[in-house]
């Protein structure tokens, strides 16, 4: 019963902040208590396909990132995915709520203490300045187009997850990314579906906007 209201929440709270970005302040602390509470058992209700379509859409960037972001990490198990993926990159796994914190930095395997690491943060508005990363993984996250493009290398790349397709419950459709991300001058697009899931995966120009 929970469960099915928060994943209402979830939905809902998703499409109005695609179409309102600033209605955001109004679900955010809803939002990161909804993930506080279910962070100790996050993991047990992930399938074992959950990130085959993140997987598919780097399979198709080919490239090798020194920079890695993965915003609404939640446990971390796409950071972690990322960071064996590509052994020389450093990966900063960003979330709002600390109790998904505390269980990514829990489960960090050791071999890759040294070059994960986790903060808490909104996805909204990022510390980090333009151009911090060659790549940003969004795995069942909600989107905020403007700061993405900002944070994003020229020539680096972004990669859109949802373990369950269309029925996730934090789902944003790959028109719609593709009509936002190429109003900041994203200009390559690639869709994939694997299992239950669909990803997206978008680069940006190695010169910048075009
Ligand atoms: C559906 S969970 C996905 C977690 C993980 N990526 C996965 O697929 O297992 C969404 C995560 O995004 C986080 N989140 C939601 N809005 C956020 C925001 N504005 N900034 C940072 N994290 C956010 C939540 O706290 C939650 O941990």
């Amino acid at each position: 019963m929970l469960e099915a209201l928060g994943r209402k929440f979830a939905r809902f709270t998703t499409n109005q902040v695609v179409r309102w970005p600033r209605a955001w302040p109004l679900f955010r602390w809803l939002t990161r208590r909804q993930f506080d509470r279910i962070a100790p058992v996050w993991d047990e209700m992930r399938s074992a396909e959950a990130f085959a379509p993140l997987d598919a859409a780097l399979d198709w960037l080919d490239t090798a990132p020194s920079r890695v972001l993965d915003l609404g990490t939640g446990t971390g198990r796409a950071a972690f995915l990322l960071a064996r993926r590509y052994p020389e990159a450093e990966v900063v796994g960003v979330d709002l709520a600390p109790a998904m914190l505390a269980e990514a930095r829990k489960l960090t395997p050791p071999e890759l203490a040294g070059r994960v690491r986790f903060e808490e943060a909104d996805a909204e508005h990022l510390a980090y300045p333009d151009a911090s990363f060659d790549l940003v993984s969004l795995a069942n996250m909600i989107p905020f187009f403007p700061e993405l493009a900002r944070i994003t290398a020229p020539g680096g790349a972004v990669v859109f997850s949802f373990s369950g397709g269309a029925e996730t419950p934090i789902y944003v459709a790959p028109e719609l990314l593709r009509k936002e991300l190429s109003k900041l001058g994203f200009a390559e697009f690639a869709d994939f579906a694997v299992g239950r899931g669909t990803a997206l995966a978008a680069r940006k120009p190695p010169g910048g906007v075009v």
